[in-house]
């Protein structure tokens, strides 16, 4: 098996203890794997002025694939330094235009709604919209002051990762839900709408619809198992992954994938949580989303096999009750659990 280079983000709070649980897990797993960690992180920001050396995307880049924990201590360095200094120019230097979040429960694990078979994909823009960074403040501190924050959206940059969930739908149940604020944003979402009705041609397979962000929060909750594949703009991506890790069971159970598909950029792997500093140090992070972000590195790398090796463990130890309770299992006790099957 090709062996490939992994470059480890820890970060903060309870990235480390997670990145080291799932670390393990992969060693366990049989892939094929080195790794070399970066310390880079809000402690290392406190030190240097800087989140990542200037060099830090040229350093990742001679990597595979990149996996991180998590990023960010708003107590000691605001979010908008660590998250615009680390995480966000990473997905944007590697053009890692497909944040894919998997949303279904495994087994055992009792989500907060009534037990729904349902198994969602969502497709999140990653690398421009709301998140492009164009605006400004004036007449800062004054009452005349105006806070400006503009979402870009580019037909490149539409069409691209429409295009890469439409496949995505043709290569699960055929269903594809959009969605947009097209009734209240008259220009981006309404060009996000054209741009699919476009493609949309091209999949006669795939059948689309289209909702409003607010209707799919509504959609998310009551009826989870109509959706199949769900594909939405960078904050409302951000906004309805959070939602989805709420319904399989909370945010230790989201994992996530930002994905060069062009793949001449590493791949970055994180799970869809923070850091957590309300439950860093006390040993009780759940690091089954670092552990299901990883099987989902090792399958982009063609590491099949272990991939598979890690969810089938982690759907055991879940069936078996370990780690489905929140508060109930600490890390290492579901950590020693999954690395228990993957010894068998
Ligand atoms: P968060 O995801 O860190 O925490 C939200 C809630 O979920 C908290 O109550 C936390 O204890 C709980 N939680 C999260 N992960 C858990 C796990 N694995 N097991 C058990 N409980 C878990 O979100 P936040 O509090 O809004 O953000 C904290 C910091 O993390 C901020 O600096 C934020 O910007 C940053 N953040 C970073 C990333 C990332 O690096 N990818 C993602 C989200 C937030
Ligand atoms: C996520 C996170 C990030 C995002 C933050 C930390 C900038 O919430 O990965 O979901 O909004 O993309
Ligand atoms: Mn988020």
């Amino acid at each position: 098996m090709t062996q490939h280079r992994i470059a480890l983000i820890p970060g903060d709070g309870i990235g480390v203890p997670v990145t080291e649980a799932a670390m393990r897990v992969v060693a366990a797993s049989g892939a094929s794997i080195t790794t070399q960690s970066f310390p880079w992180s809000c402690d290392y920001y406190l030190e240097h002025s800087r989140m990542m050396p200037v060099d830090g995307i040229e350093t990742l880049r001679g990597f595979d694939a990149i996996f991180l924990g998590a990023v960010g201590w708003p107590a000691r360095v605001p979010d908008s330094v660590s998250l615009h200094g680390l995480l966000l120019p990473i997905r944007k230097a590697f053009v890692q235009y497909a944040n894919i979040r998997p949303h279904r429960l495994l087994p055992g694990v009792q989500g907060p709604l009534r037990k729904t078979d349902f198994d969602i994909l969502c497709i999140r823009e990653n690398t421009e919209g709301e998140y492009s960074g164009a605006g400004g403040r004036v007449h800062q501190g004054t009452s005349d002051e105006v806070a400006v924050e503009t979402s870009v959206f580019t037909r490149a940059g539409v069409e691209r990762i429409l295009r890469f969930a439409f496949d995505q739908a043709k290569s699960r149940r055929g269903k594809l839900a959009s969605v947009t604020k097209s009734n209240a944003q008259r220009h981006s979402m309404v060009f996000w709408d054209e741009v699919t009705d476009e493609l949309a041609k091209e999949y006669p397979e795939v059948e689309v619809s289209r909702y409003h962000i607010d209707a799919m929060c509504a959609r998310m909750v009551m009826a989870p198992e109509s959706l199949d594949v769900v594909v939405a703009s960078n904050l409302f991506g951000d906004i309805l992954t959070d939602l989805g890790a709420a319904i399989q069971g909370g945010l230790g159970f989201a994992a996530s994938a930002n994905i060069n598909p062009t793949r001449e950029a590493p791949s970055m792997f994180e799970p869809v949580h923070g850091s957590a500093p309300d439950i860093a140090d006390q040993g009780i992070a759940n690091p089954m989303a670092a552990f299901w972000s990883a099987a989902m590195m090792l399958q982009h790398l063609g590491q099949d096999i272990p991939a598979t090796r890690i969810m089938q463990a982690m759907e055991t130890v879940c069936g078996n009750g370990v780690g489905v309770v929140p508060g109930q299992h600490g890390t290492d006790e579901i950590t020693t659990a999954v690395l228990a099957q993957l010894q068998d």
